[in-house]
């Protein structure tokens, strides 16, 4: 993908950033002539208003011969740039994102929390139950999409992720949520919560606690993606007993990406996802990106469930500055608060936006590229967002929602211990399968120091507590 192609993503020009912060206009001195022209004289000049009016012929050409997302998908599109074969470096082999800044791996660098006191005051409790009132709905204009076969085929390639299903339950079993009854919640419009996971020792706490979050936000179906081949019952059977709604599927990294550093996190499963919402012709409820290690407020909920095109928020805990958003005025998003910029016109977190669905069905082109870094901005592109189009959310964009929590790693534990003693006669077999079928830790007859059992301080043989 050239740098020409990327740029035509940027159908909004500086000038209309301009726009959009109202501030004093600087007139250009018409007086005095370019420094070019002054530089280079009048022969300079002949040589060059030639080839520049051709070029611009050549853009305006273009610009109005393809249609928004012909011109999203030649951008964004694989071509040789996203093809399976192509590079999934940076974003061009010219362009603004040419190469990655050095300073990339620092995006999300692990912080010492911020030791300030907090001295505001949280206001405003609102509830779901309040949404029912909902905001007069924006007339979303439907935009017209001409397909070239041509340029589609050859530039753009579509979400093809292997989309495997292990299990799904539409029914919510929930009969309580925030203190009233389901049946009041009827008339919201479904949150799409997509969680990518991928198995390690901390997947399933964090899928626990994130769910103990869930369980109280009325009419949410929870697309569970997890980055494996194989389904997992166990996960099957945990997701079940919560009692909301859920899909849960496999959708693995592919593994030519596996060892890259960076690699790109979470992208083959939220584009299973994406294929999810797409087969079901989902044109109703609100899409976000819910990562299974984040801390979400249960006001987030009430937040994005308004969202009529795509609303954005801060994210707390990011990179140095503890923070990623937008910067707002007079109610409008101006322009973007995150210590990593590297070229993206959306430098936001995956949890700084949610997307009506509606919106996003306009755009058929919808992807995330495997680009590490840039998944948000390219996603947010396909889905030709425009800075007037975005609604701040969490009052006015002052408010921390959600917040970009880490949990420490660690690897699998060892449990050395005869496997003659994994019976029945005490807890201990069930216990260790258990811990295996939620890939914490395993048992191993041989490995590493004998496990240590002890009683009243002392450490005893296996075979006086277990035989
Ligand atoms: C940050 C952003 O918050 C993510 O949304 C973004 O995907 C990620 O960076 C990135 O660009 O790499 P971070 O905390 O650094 O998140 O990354 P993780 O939490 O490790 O991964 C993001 C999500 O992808 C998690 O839900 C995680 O479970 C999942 N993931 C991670 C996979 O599915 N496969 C992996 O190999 C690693
Ligand atoms: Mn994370």
């Amino acid at each position: 993908m050239s740098s020409a192609h990327y740029q035509a993503l940027e159908p909004q020009t500086s000038d209309e950033d301009n726009e959009d912060i109202e501030r004093p206009h600087h007139h250009i001195h018409q007086n005095h002539p370019h420094p070019m022209v002054r530089k280079g004289g009048v022969a300079r000049r002949r040589c060059i208003l030639p080839v520049v009016g051709g070029a611009l012929f050549f853009i305006a050409f273009c610009y109005l011969t393809l249609s928004g997302d012909t011109r999203i998908a030649l951008g964004l599109g694989g071509g040789s740039e996203d093809s399976e074969e192509g590079s999934h470096h940076g974003l061009g082999k010219q362009g603004v994102l040419e190469s990655r800044p050095a300073d990339w791996l620092l995006r999300y660098t692990r912080q010492e929390p911020a030791r300030e006191e907090f001295r505001g005051s949280i206001t405003g409790q609102e509830t779901e139950f309040r949404l029912v009132k909902q905001e007069p709905k924006l007339k979303i204009t439907r935009r017209r999409h001409r397909f070239n076969p041509k340029i589609h085929s050859i530039n753009f390639r579509p979400l093809n992720e292997s989309l495997h299903v292990c299990s799904e339950n539409y029914e919510d079993r929930r009969q309580f949520m925030q203190d009233k009854p389901r049946s009041e919640y009827g008339q919201l419009p479904i949150i799409y919560f997509v969680t990518p996971t991928y198995p390690r020792r901390e997947q399933i706490p964090e899928l626990t606690r994130l769910a103990h979050t869930l369980l109280h936000v009325p009419r949410l179906h929870w697309l569970v993606a997890d980055d494996q081949e194989k389904c997992n019952d166990f996960m099957d059977t945990l997701l079940n007993r919560f009692g909301i709604p859920f899909t849960h599927m496999v959708s693995p990294m592919p593994s030519k990406f596996r060892n890259e550093k960076p690699a790109p996190r979470g992208v083959a499963n939220r584009r299973a996802a994406l294929q999810w919402l797409r087969q079901h012709n989902l044109t109703n409820g609100i899409l976000y990106f819910g990562d299974d290690d984040n801390t979400y407020d249960l006001r987030l909920f009430s937040e994005i469930r308004k969202t009529q095109r795509v609303s954005m928020f801060p994210v707390g805990l990011i990179a140095d500055y503890g923070i990623s958003g937008p910067v707002v005025r007079k109610g409008k998003v101006v322009a973007f608060l995150d210590s990593w910029v590297a070229g993206r016109r959306w430098p936001v977190d995956m949890a700084g936006f949610a997307v009506n669905l509606e919106y996003m069905a306009q755009y058929p082109y919808v992807n995330m590229p495997y680009k590490p870094g840039y998944e948000e901005d390219l996603f947010l592109r396909s889905i030709g967002l425009q800075m007037s189009l975005i609604e701040p959310r969490g009052n006015n964009c002052t408010e921390i929602l959600v917040w970009h929590t880490q949990t420490k790693s660690k690897k699998l534990g060892l449990v050395r211990l005869e496997s003659k003693y994994l019976d029945d006669r005490s807890n201990l077999g069930a216990l260790l399968l258990n811990l295996k079928l939620m890939g914490v830790a395993s048992t191993t007859e041989n490995e590493g120091r004998n496990a240590l059992i002890s009683k009243n301080g002392k450490e005893k043989p296996h075979s006086a507590i277990l035989s």
